[in-house]
């Protein structure tokens, strides 16, 4: 199985990371604009990593984060 979306906002990783280059946002600017990480807050890690990778689809599970990075 891979992860490739915020499931609570149906919102694929590829899309979200689009906007937030083409709108020049950070994480927090990305969750106030698409919603992603506002709700049970799972697609936070993986919405970091993609930021800093560009990865958009990821094979491995990993840890919950938090908007603020804790
Ligand atoms: S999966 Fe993104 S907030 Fe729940």
């Amino acid at each position: 199985m891979r992860v490739d979306r915020c499931l609570c906002e149906d919102k694929p990783f590829a899309m979200l990371l689009a906007v937030a280059r083409r709108e020049g946002l950070d994480l927090g600017g990305l969750a106030e604009r698409e919603g992603c990480g506002t709700h049970c807050g799972w697609c936070v890690a993986y919405l970091r990593r993609g930021l800093r990778t560009g990865e958009s689809s990821f094979g491995e599970l990993l840890p919950k984060e938090s908007l603020d990075g804790a």
